[in-house]
């Protein structure tokens, strides 16, 4: 059995009552303290306040959301069918209310985004788009624990083009032993195979260990070989920054409910670089939303795309799921991204060196120790018998705590900029260390 390290009294925590007043003098000295009461932040049955570090799942309710869907709602209730003209929001062009702030999100040309679908389904629009094979190029790379959906979606592509993943599809894999992937052997990897590179998908953030990517460096890898590029923002929009119009990728696609706290399956959304704003001959499954705005209404038979992002819209903006998505965004233009990631980069340190000092050493974190080489979310490997895995998250649930359990043994928690406090990393690590405590004795 794992010996812990004991401190205080009831913890684990060595000096827990000096660490506890860092946390209060950190959030004293937080310019960004005022935010956490713009959000919802849940509670159990008996009123007790949850410790919420599941945002790189579903971000909470930013508290203006609800008047946000309430006037859209009143508009209908109001207008009727007037209110694409005549809302206060005008619906026809609602979903570019979102483009301002999405492109500073991304680092992008405002016409370089669009607020559409959800993420899978515009990773297929761009792949119908930027995944083109021929007889040479014909093949995927993707990193080996890609996210399943990516994973499905890019399989669909190749089967759907006669290819095979046996044959079409690199994952390429960290070292042995290793849990994150390091840039120089995606480098090599995409090198290697550059001829038969068709596209290489990359993730921002990778879901399962918050590694992020040097988006830079192996986007222009990917370029200098020939294949194009498209990334999965799912878990860095709105958590790391991002340059991606610099970084020339040639697409990348999010969703909306985990950092960008727009509620459960609301509006994902899409990036398509400048450079093929204006190329009518790429292929695409196209819909009247992305067609010429000036004659959307005419109903000319031949499709005219509109130049940028919007012209791979294919129907019309679900209004009240995007009401949130404003709302949220609002708040990130108040706050700002580089105040926000200067707060979580602090964060996230915080809850490293808690636990680094308060749990058993055997309880690894997998997330990079560099701060350049994360977002906001740890990732903790608890390796121990099922039976007593499954007490730990039990007397975690019973806690308060919220964060989430992948299979076989990782511990996911997202210490949020916006609503999390250094007081409550250090209460989630303090219960953390004696729940562990308690199942390792
Ligand atoms: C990395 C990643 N990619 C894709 C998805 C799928 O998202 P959606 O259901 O919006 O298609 C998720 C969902 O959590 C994700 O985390």
């Amino acid at each position: 059995m794992q010996r812990v390290r004991h401190g205080h009294a009831g913890t684990l925590l060595t000096t827990p009552d000096l660490k506890r007043a860092d946390a209060q003098a950190q959030d004293a000295a937080d310019p960004l303290a005022a935010f956490a009461r713009e959000f919802h932040h849940p509670h159990d049955a008996s009123g007790r306040k949850l410790l919420y570090f599941g945002g790189h799942s579903l971000g909470l309710q930013p508290r203006s959301a609800a008047a946000m869907i309430e006037e859209e709602l009143k508009d209908w209730r109001r207008l009727g069918v007037l209110g694409h003209h005549e809302a206060t929001r005008p619906w026809i062009p609602y979903h570019e209310r979102a483009a301002p702030a999405l492109a500073e999100l991304v680092g992008a040309l405002e016409g370089e985004v669009v607020a559409m679908n959800s993420l899978t389904v515009n990773l297929h629009l761009m792949m119908v788009s930027f995944f083109r094979p021929d007889s040479i190029r014909n093949t995927v790379l993707i990193e080996s624990s890609a996210f399943p959906s990516d994973r499905y979606a890019v399989v669909s592509q190749l089967q759907f083009h006669g290819l095979s993943a046996a044959q079409n599809l690199i994952e390429v894999q960290p070292r042995p032993g290793e849990r994150t992937l390091r840039s120089a052997d995606l480098i090599e990897r995409i090198e290697r195979e550059g001829p038969r590179l068709s596209l290489v998908l990359l993730p921002g953030v990778q879901y399962l260990t918050g590694q992020s990517f040097d988006l830079k460096v192996l986007i222009a890898a990917a370029r200098r070989v020939g294949a194009r590029v498209g990334v999965d923002l799912a878990h860095a929009i709105g958590n790391t920054p991002l340059q991606l119009h610099d970084w020339n990728s040639d697409f990348a696609v999010w969703c909306s409910y985990k950092y960008l706290n727009a509620g459960p399956g609301a509006v994902g959304g899409c990036f398509v670089h400048d450079r093929h704003a204006r190329d009518a001959a790429l292929p695409r499954f196209a819909g009247w939303w992305g067609h010429n705005k000036a004659e959307r209404f005419l109903y000319d038979p031949k499709f005219d795309p509109i130049d940028g992002a919007q012209g791979w819209q294919i129907s019309n903006p679900p209004i009240l799921s995007t009401a949130p998505l404003l709302a949220s965004l609002q708040i990130f233009q108040r706050a700002g991204m580089t105040a926000l990631r200067k707060k979580s980069v602090a964060l996230t340190s915080f809850m490293q060196r808690l636990i680094e000092e308060g749990l058993p050493a055997d309880v690894e974190i997998i997330t990079p120790k560099d701060p350049e080489q994360r977002g906001c979310q740890l990732s903790l490997r608890i390796a121990r018998p099922a039976a007593l895995a499954k007490r730990c998250l039990e007397q975690l649930a019973a806690a308060g705590m919220i964060g989430d359990w992948r299979e076989p043994d990782v511990l996911r928690l997202a210490p949020i900029p916006l609503y999390n406090s250094f007081t409550d990393v250090f209460a989630a690590i303090d219960i953390l260390a004696r729940t562990i405590g308690a199942i390792s004795q």
